[in-house]
């Protein structure tokens, strides 16, 4: 299997490996991977038999083999070859990427701002395979395996990641495709989980940067050892953007200067002007 879908690989391969070695990304290993996940059409497809699972259907007596799952692409369920390949040429696909996907999918840079690496360069079948895959939404790896592929995990699991959400999928907190920044976060994704931090009406003051839903301002998601995923620790954070020497020129600042200020200040939400913390609703 290997040595014949190289044989097709060998050309898109080597462009890859040109690709790579010319940009920014050649840090990023490139592994077997891409040659995974393509099942070829013509492969026998190998039956799985548990024996702990009732192989042999008792009801009809007949032998029922459990045959893997697949999740078909629709077009090359209905033997649509011909929308990707052109006849004769099978193998090759007929446009470029992502122009093939494009045909019949919206082009991704229409729904976000921001594109993921990979997507904006066209690299659909480095996540998907075309045809089909044991794994929902056609991907070739499941879960945070399909990110650590291309990224180091020293660099993005070494020092924790927000407790454990990650063994779920990394994709809880980042989307594959784009968003609304560089690091493809949805501005909603943290008040999927964090509602309590949500700008809701019942909150008269909100934070600047909580009302523009740049949590990452002052969380560090990706460093679970700092206390609360602060990027700085104590009064700095906060004087990162507001002036001492406006600061201390009021009243209750002069006479607390050795105070912590979410003593007094509510870092996100307050009911309170100034988000001050006493009459602070429950949230
Ligand atoms: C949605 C587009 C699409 C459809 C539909 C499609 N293919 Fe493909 N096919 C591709 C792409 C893209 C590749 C190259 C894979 C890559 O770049 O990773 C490919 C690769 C192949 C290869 C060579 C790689 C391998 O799997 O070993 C064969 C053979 C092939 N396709 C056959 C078919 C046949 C037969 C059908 C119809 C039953 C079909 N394809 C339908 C997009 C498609
Ligand atoms: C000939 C039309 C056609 C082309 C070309 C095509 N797709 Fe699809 N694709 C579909 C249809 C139809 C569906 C099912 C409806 C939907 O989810 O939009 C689908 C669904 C998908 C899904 C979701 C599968 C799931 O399990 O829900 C993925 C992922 C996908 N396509 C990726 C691709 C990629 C990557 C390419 C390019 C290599 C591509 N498609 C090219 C028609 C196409
Ligand atoms: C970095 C990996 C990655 C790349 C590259 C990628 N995708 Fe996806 N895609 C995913 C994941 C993961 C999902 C599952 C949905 C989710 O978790 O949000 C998905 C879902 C999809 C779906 C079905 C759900 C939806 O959003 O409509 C389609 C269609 C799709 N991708 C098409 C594409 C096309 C076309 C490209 C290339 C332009 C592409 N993808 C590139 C990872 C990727
Ligand atoms: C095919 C390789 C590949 C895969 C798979 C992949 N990425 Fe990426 N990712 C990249 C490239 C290339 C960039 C752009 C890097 C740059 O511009 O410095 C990038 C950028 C990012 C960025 C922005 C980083 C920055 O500093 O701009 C985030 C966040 C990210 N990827 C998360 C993910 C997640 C989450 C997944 C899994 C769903 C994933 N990646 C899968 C290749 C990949
Ligand atoms: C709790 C949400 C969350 C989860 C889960 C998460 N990230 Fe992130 N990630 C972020 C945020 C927010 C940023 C922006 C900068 C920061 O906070 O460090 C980021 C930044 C990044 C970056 C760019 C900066 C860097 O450190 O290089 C990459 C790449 C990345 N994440 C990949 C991943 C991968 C891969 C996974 C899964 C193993 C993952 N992330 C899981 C929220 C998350
Ligand atoms: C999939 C759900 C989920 C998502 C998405 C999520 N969180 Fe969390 N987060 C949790 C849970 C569960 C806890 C622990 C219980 C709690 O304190 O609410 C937590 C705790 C925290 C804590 C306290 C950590 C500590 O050390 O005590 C911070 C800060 C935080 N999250 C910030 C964020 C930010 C910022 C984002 C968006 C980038 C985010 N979270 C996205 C589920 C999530
Ligand atoms: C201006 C800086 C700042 C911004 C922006 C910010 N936070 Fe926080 N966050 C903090 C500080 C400081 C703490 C530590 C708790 C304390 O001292 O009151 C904290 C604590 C938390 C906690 C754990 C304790 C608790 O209150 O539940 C969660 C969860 C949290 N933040 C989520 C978020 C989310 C979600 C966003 C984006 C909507 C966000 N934060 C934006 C500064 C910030
Ligand atoms: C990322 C930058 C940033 C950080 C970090 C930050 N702030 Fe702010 N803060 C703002 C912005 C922007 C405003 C809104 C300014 C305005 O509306 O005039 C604001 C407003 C305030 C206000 C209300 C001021 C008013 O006039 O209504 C208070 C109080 C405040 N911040 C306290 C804090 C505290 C306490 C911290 C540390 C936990 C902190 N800030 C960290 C950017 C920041
Ligand atoms: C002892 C409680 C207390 C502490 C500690 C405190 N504040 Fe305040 N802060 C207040 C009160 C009360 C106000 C309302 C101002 C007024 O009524 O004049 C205020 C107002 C503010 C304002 C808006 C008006 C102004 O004076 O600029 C900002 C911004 C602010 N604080 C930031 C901070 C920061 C940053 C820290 C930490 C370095 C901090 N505060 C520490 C009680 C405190």
């Amino acid at each position: 299997m290997f040595k014949r879908a190289f044989k097709y690989y060998q050309s898109f391969f080597l462009l890859m490996l040109i690709v790579y070695a010319c940009s920014p990304t050649s840090a990023y290993r490139i592994r077997s991977f891409l040659f995974d996940g393509v099942p070829d059409p013509n492969e026998v497809i190998v039956v799985n038999i548990d024996s702990t699972n009732n192989s042999i259907d008792s009801t009809e007596n007949n032998i029922r083999l459990t045959k893997p799952d697949f999740y078909k692409h629709p077009p090359y369920a209905k033997k649509e070859c011909s929308s990707c390949h052109d006849r004769g040429a099978m193998g090759k696909p007929k446009l470029d990427l992502p122009e093939l996907c494009y045909q019949c999918h919206e082009p991704i840079e229409r729904q976000y701002p921001a594109l993921h690496g990979p997507v904006s360069s066209g690299q659909c079948t480095m996540c998907h395979s075309p045809h089909q895959s044991k794994f929902e939404n056609l991907l070739v790896i499941e879960g945070r395996n399909l990110c650590l592929n291309c990224h180091e995990e020293e660099s993005i699991t070494g020092k924790g990641i927000h407790l454990n959400i990650t063994e779920e999928s990394c994709t809880k907190c980042h989307n594959p495709h784009g968003g609304h920044d560089k690091f493809i976060l949805q501005k909603e994704t943290c008040f999927n989980c964090h509602e309590n931090k949500k700008p809701v009406n019942e909150y008269q003051f909100v934070h600047g940067p909580v009302a523009a839903g740049e949590c990452n301002l002052c969380h560090s998601n990706h460093d679970s050892s700092s206390e609360n995923l602060l990027i700085i620790q104590g009064n700095n954070l906060c004087l990162n953007c507001h002036k001492t020497s406006d600061i201390i020129k009021s009243e209750p600042h002069l006479a607390n200067k050795k105070q912590m200020c979410t003593r007094c200040h509510d870092p996100h939400l307050s009911n309170n002007q100034y988000l001050t913390l006493n009459l602070k609703k429950d949230s």
